[in-house]
């Protein structure tokens, strides 16, 4: 059985009182035992208070980005190592606002996720086309470049240690979502790339994520796909009973 994982990525919200009371508010609404892994990724100045709050939950910490170096003269950034110290456990990389308006490259996104996996947290690898690479045809080409170039650069153990995120770049933040069926055939795509790279075994171990306008409406037939192992969810995952709902959609 895959682990089942409902991720919300906060992205550039809330000020410290919002992100508190989003915080409480999930807090006091969550009810564990489901099985399902809930992660919070928010802005990093609120990681370490967030934390505090979910402390009486299952609910883990993530953030959204961490740097590529792992100290020193690098003005602005946040390393790996800083995120781990303060309770962090996932991370994302290879956020499609990152590639497109941080230009990360590909190799960028290794480079990160080999330092997430270096501190024992687990990377969020997040892929997905644009509408115009999918209407010309080149869906399986971008997402195959986009996972080889990160799973080439890891070895067996710590590509058994990542989460993918599946994230087409038309339907986020658009209200477009994938539908249950385009979104599923990408996933057994990527399982089925996993499984070249590194076998069956840890193909079908590894959780593989839907995100893109992803929301209590939807989420229950993205969720009963077989490939589908749960979600990463932008702006439905600012509001807490959204978020609960989208969890308990499995
Ligand atoms: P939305 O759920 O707002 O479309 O955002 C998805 C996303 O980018 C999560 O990382």
């Amino acid at each position: 059985m895959r682990q089942k994982i409902v991720a919300g990525n906060w992205k550039m919200n809330t000020n410290r009182e919002e992100a508190e009371s989003l915080a409480a508010a999930l807090s006091s609404q969550f009810i564990g035992g489901s099985g399902v892994k809930m992660v919070v990724c928010p802005p990093f100045p609120w990681i370490m208070s967030v934390n505090q709050l979910l402390s009486v939950t299952e609910i883990a910490i993530g953030a959204q980005n961490c740097s590529g170096q792992s100290s020193g003269a690098f003005t602005g950034e946040v390393s790996a190592s800083m995120l781990a110290s303060a309770g962090v456990s996932y991370v994302i990389t290879g956020h499609s606002e990152r590639r497109s308006l941080y230009n990360e490259s590909d190799a960028d996104v290794l480079t990160k996720t080999l330092k997430i996996l270096g501190e024992n947290m687990t990377p969020i690898v997040c892929v997905g086309e644009t509408l115009q690479e999918r209407e010309s045809g080149r869906l399986e080409e971008i997402i195959s470049r986009q996972i080889t170039s990160v799973l080439n650069g890891l070895n067996k153990d710590q590509i058994a240690s990542i989460v993918i995120a599946y994230e087409p770049v038309w339907a986020i933040g658009t209200g477009l979502t994938a539908s249950p069926e385009q979104a599923q055939e990408v996933h057994a795509f990527i399982r089925s790339l996993i499984s070249g790279i590194s076998g069956a075994e840890v193909a079908d171990s590894l959780p593989i994520l839907y995100g893109g306008s992803c929301n209590p409406g939807n989420a229950a037939s993205l969720f009963a796909c077989p490939d589908i192992d749960g979600g990463l969810i932008g702006g439905a995952s600012l509001k807490a009973a959204d978020f609960i709902s989208i969890s308990n959609s499995f």
